[in-house]
């Protein structure tokens, strides 16, 4: 299994077009050790001929270009896309509104929960990509759905299962208390399988807790692409950016007695990578205590480009 890491920052990418934040400033200068990241994606292949997209981020026609591997193939007809699924883990701006760059009448088939799915349909720009040709499939929680598209079968399994997260901003209720509305199947994690091989990887791009049922699941596993949006909760106020923590967010942060590091640090996971990294988070400068602390902890910081095989 070949999975590569399409976009490696969080909603908004890096830098943020509206953002003058110090990452954001030195990676506009061409400060060494800024990378500039664009929005949250991988994609996913056995053979390595046929991909599933999981996620589609607003960069996603920036993503394709740089990435041979999902151009058209010149021998075969005149229309021809390696992508034939599109799996969503919630309905973020920067999860689905790439779908848009997969319009042009191309067949694949586009899966999420029955939340997110809802949301797509309820939104008529996203009609443009008509049923039958682009299919939507509900993905039922904690059991392996088989992914295929255009007739393709891709060889791979994905398991949704909940995680503890919160609802797309756009759809926040305000009237509706803390969790603003919030079910079950706004937020999912994947476990990916390669159906022959059967190895597998975790993708959790968005996640607010690492609670028992979560931590109970992920022990032990070989590769997991996890949230790294922040590096502490408050560091978006602390820079005077916004006046929102990561939990209220919806996204757990790296560091601390709560974070990502410390949870993980039980899990006794073979690959820890983090992905969706918010250009206020320190840890992109690669010269950062930031970067070293969570470097020596183990862990990966995902960047654009990045493949892993399996
Ligand atoms: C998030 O991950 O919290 C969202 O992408 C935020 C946003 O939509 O800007
Ligand atoms: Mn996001
Ligand atoms: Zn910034």
């Amino acid at each position: 299994m070949i999975i590569k890491v399409l976009g490696s920052a969080a909603g908004g990418g890096f830098p943020q077009w509206n953002c003058n934040c110090r990452n954001c400033v030195s990676v506009r200068a061409g400060t060494p050790g800024f990378k500039a990241r664009t929005q949250s994606s991988l994609a996913v292949s056995r053979d390595g001929e046929n991909w599933a997209l999981f996620n589609a981020s607003p960069d996603l026609r920036q993503q394709l270009n740089l990435t041979p591997e999902l151009w058209a193939d010149p021998k075969r007809d005149h229309r021809h896309s390696p992508i034939k699924a599109v799996v969503l883990t919630n309905g973020d701006v920067d999860h689905i509104a790439g779908l848009i760059n997969l319009r042009e009448a191309q067949a694949f088939s586009v899966y999420g929960t029955e939340r997110v799915l809802t949301t797509i349909a309820d939104n008529s720009l996203f009609h443009i990509l008509a049923e039958p040709l682009v299919p939507r499939i509900t993905l039922a929680l904690n059991k392996p759905t088989p992914l295929s598209g255009a007739g393709v079968d891709l060889g791979l399994t994905v398991e949704a299962f909940a995680v503890p997260g919160k609802v797309a901003l756009y759809l926040e209720d305000a009237s509706a208390g803390d969790d603003f509305g919030t079910q079950e199947g706004d937020t999912i994690g994947l476990k990916v399988t390669d159906t022959a091989s059967q190895h597998s990887f975790f993708y959790i791009p968005g996640c607010s807790t690492i609670d028992d049922p979560l931590g109970t699941r992920l022990k032990g596993a070989s590769i997991v692409f996890f949230d790294g949006t922040l590096f502490t909760d408050d560091e978006m106020l602390q820079q005077g950016l916004m006046p929102k923590t990561g939990t209220r967010m919806g996204h757990i942060n790296m560091s601390g007695p709560e974070g990502s590091i410390a949870a993980f640090s039980k899990l006794g996971v073979g690959r820890l990578i983090y992905v969706h990294i918010n250009n206020s988070n320190p840890a992109l400068d690669e010269n950062s205590s930031a970067r070293k602390s969570i470097e020596s902890a183990g862990w990966e910081v995902g960047y654009d480009g990045l493949e892993v095989r399996l």
